[in-house]
């Protein structure tokens, strides 16, 4: 099912459906141009995505060797080598089924000096001329990367507070332990974010059904960081049948 509205909004009847779609969208996106500049996220919901994209490479032979990546966001304290890194999570799920070159796979460096390092990420966005096509997922109370409800959002890269809420739903990347999950992380800024040409969120569940609503049907709000999306001219809500169940279409 399709509706022609802003952000435009997909519902298939399930998860894996709906990754194979995006998967074979983003593979006929790289054959068009091979330099293509992919955002990434990382979380559960893009995992199917990831399996999906990494079959299509072996299929269709796919050459990412031009591409370039940047992902979202990284926690405060961990280097790339960390196991519980989005680092580690994108070389397991997605890096290591592709020939990308790891000069142009872009990370925020969690164990560097962090205002730096989110200057320096800024600076190679731009120098890669900005993304075209961002991934993205969304949290339970709205956020976008690790940008949080709060009274004011920061628009550029930069280093959050995580809410317990978020560390909890990361919990699984540390073996549950709550505790292990660090308190803050680094993230691209809901301007770096808006700027990507193209956006495509995805969502799944019936834990996600509040907030896509909120995201398609509510007010603009610092206090739900997604509600921002409507502000793109090029957004795709991809969703099961679950996460649109709460949607007024
Ligand atoms: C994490 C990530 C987000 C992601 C969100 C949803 O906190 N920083 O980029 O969208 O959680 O996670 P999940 O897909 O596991 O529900």
């Amino acid at each position: 099912m399709s509706f022609i509205r802003d952000p435009r909004v997909t519902v298939f009847p399930d998860e894996q459906t709906a990754a194979r779609v995006v998967a074979v969208r983003l593979a006929n996106a790289l054959q068009d141009k091979p330099d293509l500049v992919f955002g990434l996220a990382t979380g559960r919901t893009p995992i199917a995505l990831y399996d999906e994209l990494a079959r299509v490479t072996i299929s269709r032979n796919l050459d990412w060797s031009a591409a370039t990546t940047f992902n979202l966001d990284e926690f405060v304290g961990l280097g790339p080598e960390d196991p519980g890194s989005y680092r580690r999570f994108m070389q397991e799920h997605l890096f290591r089924h592709t020939n990308l070159r790891p000069e142009r796979i872009n990370f925020l460096v969690g164990n560097a000096d962090p205002d730096a390092e989110c200057d320096r990420y800024e600076r190679t966005i731009a120098a890669a001329g900005g993304i075209d096509i961002q991934i993205l997922g969304i949290g339970t109370n709205g956020h976008i990367g690790f940008n949080e409800p709060a009274p004011g959002l920061e628009a550029r890269t930069h280093r959050v507070t995580l809410t317990i809420e978020t560390r909890r739903s990361n919990a699984a990347l540390f073996g549950g332990r709550l505790e292990q999950v660090p308190a803050e992380a680094l993230s691209m800024g809901m301007a770096t974010i808006l700027q990507a040409r193209t956006l495509i969120l995805l969502a799944h569940g019936e834990r996600k059904a509040q907030c896509v609503a909120a995201l398609v049907n509510g007010p603009l709000t610092t206090e739900l960081p997604a509600s921002f999306l409507q502000l793109h001219g090029d957004v795709d809500l991809i969703l099961d049948t679950a996460a649109a169940s709460s949607l007024t279409l």
